[in-house]
């Protein structure tokens, strides 16, 4: 195994990644654990991350001596080459002229770390993040790789297989990254690349069965179910590990897909045989949404409403000691580094963030440290199928969002069918995993129109698909025109209260992806 120290770096969980890439497994520790980490996993390697410190600061943080003296391999990225370089014995220099961005790496040397990746004599892009930086290297060190900002970009005791980079492997923009961190636990560290999902699965149940506790004095679980992928494979999961200790609870709010609520009672009831409430809620929604038109009033009320659904059923249950939540790594790290500065709410994204602290409950969130396509092979592992794990994102507020202006069960019914027909049109075009995300939107606006000999007078509804990889930022998908005019087509004819169909050609920015 590879333990990896964490120095603070906003990206040392995609280190993590790249070496489950790999096939190998790892742990983080942050630098003040990673005595005990080491203690208890004995690795055969040893990773040591960027942050945000400067190893001349008085009370930088540092890597346990006992690491340097353990015969384990070890790899320095960026802030990791520093402390390792001031603590066997070189020296480091502050603020001088940083390097941010892309850089090129020239290879002098050849190096057990990059053997079989890069060979001397070639030019490399990477991508660099720094401000302090090594200038005298410690005893035993040599330089193999340079760049513009960095003379010393790459460096290495072979002897002792210590290595140290300045720039960042661990990021897309460093190409040959993910190959080098690769090399570093196969090649260096002589791992054999075996370890895969299933063992994610076995390590994860086992810190759960941990945490909760098992048999009658185990701790109960609750979980709130979204129909989507990464709450199904947190509850999945959980119940794989303590059984009917968790109890799962999908509120119906009436803003659903069609057949979505019975897709769920399926899947958890008949196939994963796992302990589920269903709460009738579309009654109490509409209700609260009715004459209200306002985009941000509409999330607040059904963030809020869904809290007290959730928390009456909870309480019904006896309460629970747990809650179960699909958090994934990308939500953590935006969630840590919108704290550092003044942001702008652009929408108010409904979440179950509030509740752990009303309800005084502890979380459990296995897939903490996953990211999205990650979640979707554990969810393979899990025994879902491909059609379920690759699911599009859907928004905790539902249709609400999609129906501009006030909604009404009626105008639900209408959107669910043409979004079901828009769906069905793309899956049979074979589109489906080429997009990130495709929806129908509802339009407060009726516009003339002739069917058959008739006048009529029947809302507009504008279709969404966008390409993306984060949703952060997203790009139209490119749709023929012949495909679009067959949704059109259908839609029209098959959804009574539609009688036009228009596409949705904006790019977020500057729209968003969904219409409120
Ligand atoms: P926007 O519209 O902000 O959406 O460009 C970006 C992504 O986030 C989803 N989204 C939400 N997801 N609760 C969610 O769980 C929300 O309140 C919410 N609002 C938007 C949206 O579907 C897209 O994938």
């Amino acid at each position: 195994s590879i333990l990896i120290v964490d120095f603070g770096s906003q990206v040392t969980q995609l280190i993590a990644r790249r070496v489950r890439e790999a096939g190998v497994y790892s742990e983080i520790a942050p630098f003040n654990s990673a005595a005990e980490a080491f203690e208890r996993m004995q690795p055969d390697g040893i990773i040591l991350s960027g942050g945000p410190s400067s190893v001349n600061d008085e009370d930088a943080p540092l890597v346990p001596d006992a690491f340097y003296q353990a015969g384990v391999p070890i790899l320095g990225i960026c802030y990791g080459q520093q402390v390792m370089a001031k603590q066997l014995g070189g020296e480091i220099t502050s603020h001088e002229m940083g390097e941010f961005g892309r850089a090129f790496v020239d290879i002098e040397t050849t190096s057990t770390l990059f053997e079989g990746v890069w060979s001397k004599g070639e030019r490399h892009q990477v991508w660099m993040s720094h401000g302090d930086k090594v200038t005298s290297l410690a005893p035993g060190f040599t330089t193999v790789g340079t760049s513009d900002g960095a003379p010393f970009a790459i460096t290495a005791d072979e002897e002792r297989r210590f290595y140290g980079i300045q720039f960042h492997p661990e990021v897309v923009h460093t190409p040959d990254g993910a190959k080098l961190i690769g090399n570093f636990a196969r090649h260096v560290c002589g791992l054999t690349g075996d370890w895969s999902m299933a063992e994610y699965r076995a390590t994860k149940i086992a810190e759960i069965r941990e945490q909760v506790g098992v048999g009658p004095d185990g701790g109960k679980v609750i979980c709130g179910l979204s129909g989507g992928v990464d709450s199904s494979v947190a509850a999945i999961l959980i119940h794989e590990a303590i059984g009917d200790q968790l109890t799962c609870v999908f509120v119906d709010h009436g803003l659903l897909r069609l057949n979505e609520r019975e897709q769920v009672e399926t899947l958890f009831r008949e196939h994963y045989h796992i302990p589920l409430v269903v709460v009738e809620a579309e009654d109490r929604f509409m209700a609260g949404l009715a004459g209200q038109t306002d985009p941000e009033k509409k999330r607040k009320f059904i963030g809020g409403e869904f809290i007290a659904v959730f928390e009456e059923e909870a309480a019904k249950l006896g309460g629970a000691d747990f809650l179960a939540q699909g958090t994934l790594y990308p939500d953590v790290i935006e969630s840590v580094s919108f704290t550092g500065g003044p942001s702008v709410t652009i929408k108010s994204h409904h979440n179950v963030g509030g509740l752990p602290e009303r309800m005084n409950m502890a979380l459990v969130e296995p897939l903490r440290e996953l990211f999205k396509d990650e979640v979707r092979d554990l969810g393979r592992e899990l025994g879902l199928d491909d059609k379920f794990v690759g699911r599009h994102p859907f928004p905790g507020p539902g249709l609400a969002i999609r129906i501009p202006g006030e909604v009404t069960k009626e105008r639900c019914d209408i959107l669910r069918k043409a979004d079901a027909i828009y769906l069905d049109e793309i899956r049979n075009a074979g589109l489906y995993d080429a997009i990130w995300q495709a929806f129908a939107v509802l339009l407060p606006v009726k516009t003339v129109g002739v069917m058959g000999d008739a006048r009529t007078y029947d809302s507009v509804c504008a279709l969404r698909a966008v390409t993306s990889t984060d949703g952060m930022t997203a790009d139209i998908f490119p749709f023929d025109a012949s495909f679009l005019t067959g949704c059109a087509t259908r839609i029209v004819n098959e959804v009574k209260g539609i009688n036009r169909v228009v596409y949705d050609y904006t790019s977020k920015p500057p729209g968003t992806i969904e219409w409120e």
